[in-house]
């Protein structure tokens, strides 16, 4: 019998790092341990959040439609005309944006939509391609298997590639083959940051090969100094070269929440901007098989959209954990400071041994970059086997507490 997408399933990567760390008592010579491995932001989302929730609670008895609030729809459009540049009405609210409850859900089920379109032109003997980054976060996996496709993992671990994949170089049998490609920027795990060349390749390669190039920027308002380009710039600018009258938006899906922008995971709110056709396809699925954000929620969701000030705060913040990373791990060879997101990835040499003596030796516990991979790649298809990573999400003097123990750590072992 050949084994399916579901059986091919593999545990998140928290489950591994359980599986190698819960059996052992963390050190304790520095203090209580510090839980650098997952990356969920620590601040309070701003004060009108709670209220207008509160103002909203009639809307708890009421199921939320898949295509969402016109205001939400409206606000998101605005906040992407506005960050970057586009000209009014090229985003427009009713084609171009599906509410999310967070990315999660959409880009999995971008996936299996992408996969059912590709699998209808092409030849039954073959089997669509998902792209997804080596190392990436594991929902694109999740995606590729369950709509039985084959993930396509490609290199994006070290500074050779800039830190992410290069899908527009592959094999012309393969970009045939290819029905959507994943890219992360800025990237969870590695700190990547695509150039606008870069994206804009991308975009070029999924329209000469029709598969959808599905941008992950979920990281996109934190970085260091210059705001992150992105696929709406790409779009733009391909808008001027061409003189294509075909959707601007053809062929990209670019997602985004506020969970990191606004530190609010738990509010569930982002939205996919992007090709019409597939929007509509990813508002029909959800009314399936997906959730919504709840209306109680929205209002609140929506003014998260049109407020900057409390990201501006949250962004210098983040800053400030950066410097402090420079400070405390400037020099360490495997150390570079990522221009946006909010990981650090480290070089250790041994990404697993070292997060089983930094638990052991220091109580902080921290990811190993393999985990990040599929568990089969191994050896040297695996160069993220040599980094872990590190989530610099809590107070400035416990990252600081934290970014010590690891230094002491990482070089009582060199
Ligand atoms: C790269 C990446 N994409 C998407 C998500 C999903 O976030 P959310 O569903 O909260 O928007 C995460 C969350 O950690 C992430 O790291």
């Amino acid at each position: 019998m050949r084994e399916s997408g579901a059986d091919k399933l593999f545990n998140y990567p928290y489950r591994r790092l359980a599986d190698l760390l819960d059996a052992t008592k963390p050190g304790d010579r520095f203090g209580a341990p510090i839980l650098t491995h997952i990356g969920e932001p620590q601040g309070a989302p701003p004060d009108f959040v709670p209220s207008l929730i509160a103002e909203n609670a009639g809307g708890w008895s009421k199921y939320p439609s898949p295509k969402g609030k016109a205001d939400y729809r409206r606000a998101v459009a605005d906040w992407l005309t506005k960050r970057y540049g586009l000209p009014d009405g090229m985003v427009d609210p009713d084609r171009h944006i599906a509410p999310a409850p967070g990315t999660r859900e959409q880009l999995f089920m971008a996936g299996l939509i992408a996969v059912s379109k590709k699998r209808a032109r092409s030849p039954l003997s073959d089997k669509p391609i998902v792209g997804l980054p080596n190392p990436a976060y594991h929902v694109y996996y999740g995606a590729a298997l369950m709509a039985e496709a084959e993930p396509l993992p490609v290199p994006a671990a070290s500074p050779e590639t800039n830190f992410l994949p290069h899908y527009a170089a592959l094999p012309e049998p393969t970009l045939a083959r290819m029905a959507i490609a994943y890219y992360c920027t800025p990237s969870n795990p590695t700190g990547g940051v695509a150039t606008l060349d870069q994206i804009a390749l991308e975009l070029a390669s999924a329209r000469r090969h029709g598969y959808v190039l599905a941008l992950d920027e979920c990281y996109s308002e934190i970085y260091n100094e210059t705001p992150p380009p992105g696929g709406a710039d790409a779009v733009l600018q391909a808008a001027h070269d061409s003189a294509d009258a075909g959707d601007p938006f053809r062929n990209i899906l670019i997602f985004n929440s506020l969970s990191k922008r606004s530190g609010a995971p738990g509010l569930r709110a982002g939205f996919v901007a992007g090709d019409p056709e597939l929007i509509e396809k990813l508002i029909m699925l959800s009314g399936y098989g997906g959730s919504q954000i709840p209306d109680p929620l929205a209002p609140a969701a929506t003014e998260l959209w049109r407020s900057e000030t409390h990201v501006e705060k949250n962004r210098a913040l983040y800053q400030a954990l950066f410097k402090i990373a420079d400070e405390e791990l400037g020099g360490y060879p495997g150390y570079t400071r990522p221009a946006a997101g909010f990981f650090l990835w480290l070089d250790v040499g041994d990404g697993v041994a070292a997060a089983r003596r930094l638990w052991a030796e220091a109580g902080v516990k921290a990811l190993p970059g393999a985990f990040m991979s599929h568990p089969d790649a191994g050896g040297t298809e695996t160069p993220s086997d040599r980094y872990i990573r590190i989530a610099l999400v809590h107070a400035p003097d416990v990252t600081r507490d934290a970014l010590r123990r690891v230094r002491r750590v990482l070089e009582d072992q060199a």
